[in-house]
């Protein structure tokens, strides 16, 4: 095993992947593959927790892989797998289920938002799903999680369960930090610029889709909201919108915002929205066409996906064994 720090990230294959997703996670993972040994599970059980059409799943699911291919992730040097190929996720949620406590559980506040939205299916795996996520993060014997704010309770909750888990059984699980990349920027919804751009947003309006045609992403930089000045000038405060639009753009070009000021001294809000809807469309172009051929190739991508579950499992299956083990369950022979 080689001695650099290993991340775990998941991502669920539940909606459509944005421009958010792509410029505040997936484009800095690339970045991350060569000084890491890095994870990356397309959490398909975790999805489960809400109601799914099983044949759009099975799609979404590939699709995703498609797209972390095409986004620039090398499956030579990242491990890329469905979590439900490796069967140590739900063997493992079974043990720490059995010490985390209800209390804890029930304070979580994505599990209390999601009862909310879905008060006729409040079940019994939406109550579990940190205990899910603290398997995928502990059977790896992860360093590193990045993951947004949203999350952060739920790594919390997972390494409570792993500290307390090795206080009773000695060092099992390495105890995971979160890791908050050095650069990735925040993209906010582009209809409500003060709040984050999300694939599960019912107005398309809001987000830039991975996999949206040219005219589709002028038209929504084009219908962006904005506010009454004219000037473009980053102000996260008061120009929530044009700063967002600022953030896209500093992301792709990697200029910085002064240069972005005085690049648009001058021009008007239509000119710098055209500007940032050609920049994107140049930007996804390379990574549709990548997406669109893979998709193409199904043979190969559930070749990718095999290779990453045998070597996923490979590692889950050691910590699985440890885990067996410590608590007292007699080996298989
Ligand atoms: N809960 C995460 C989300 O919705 C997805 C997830 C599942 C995850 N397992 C994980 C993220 C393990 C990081 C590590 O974004």
């Amino acid at each position: 095993m080689s001695d650099k720090k290993r991340i775990f990230s998941g991502v669920q294959p539940s909606g459509i992947i944005t421009l958010g997703n792509y410029l505040g996670a997936i484009k800095n993972w690339t970045q991350l593959q060569d000084e890491y040994d890095c994870i990356y599970c397309i959490v398909d059980l975790h999805t489960l927790t809400v109601r799914q059409d099983p044949k759009e799943l099975r799609q979404r699911s590939l699709s995703l892989a498609a797209i972390f291919l095409a986004c620039g992730l090398d499956p030579a040097k990242n491990i890329i797998f469905l979590q439900s190929h490796v069967s140590a996720h739900a063997e493992l949620t079974w043990i720490l289920n059995c010490y985390t406590y209800f209390g804890e559980l029930s304070r979580m506040t994505q599990f209390k938002d999601k009862s909310q939205k879905h008060p006729d299916n409040v079940n019994v795996g939406l109550f579990d799903y940190p205990v899910l996520m603290a398997a995928d993060i502990l059977l790896y014997q992860t360093d590193l999680v990045p993951v947004g704010l949203d999350q952060k309770q739920h790594l919390e909750i997972t390494r409570d369960i792993a500290i307390r888990f090795n206080n009773i059984y000695g060092n099992v699980f390495k105890v995971p930090e979160v890791y908050i990349p050095k650069v990735g920027a925040k993209i906010m919804s582009l209809q409500d610029p003060t709040s984050k751009m999300s694939k599960s947003d019912e107005n398309e309006n809001n987000y830039i889709s991975l996999l949206d045609p040219p005219d589709v992403i002028m038209r929504k930089f084009r219908r962006a909201v904005t506010d009454s000045e004219t000037v473009i000038r980053y102000d996260e405060e008061n120009k929530p919108g044009i700063s967002n639009l600022m953030n896209i753009y500093s992301s792709l070009t990697g200029k910085s915002f002064e240069e972005i000021e005085s690049e648009f001294a001058g021009k008007n809000y239509g000119e710098f929205k055209a500007a940032v809807g050609e920049t994107t469309v140049e930007a996804l172009k390379p990574i549709q066409e990548k997406y669109y051929f893979l998709m193409q190739n199904k043979d190969y991508l559930q070749e990718i996906l095999k290779q990453g579950a045998e070597n996923a499992s490979r590692i889950a299956n050691r910590t699985l064994a440890k885990v067996y083990h410590k608590v007292g369950l007699l080996p298989r022979l």
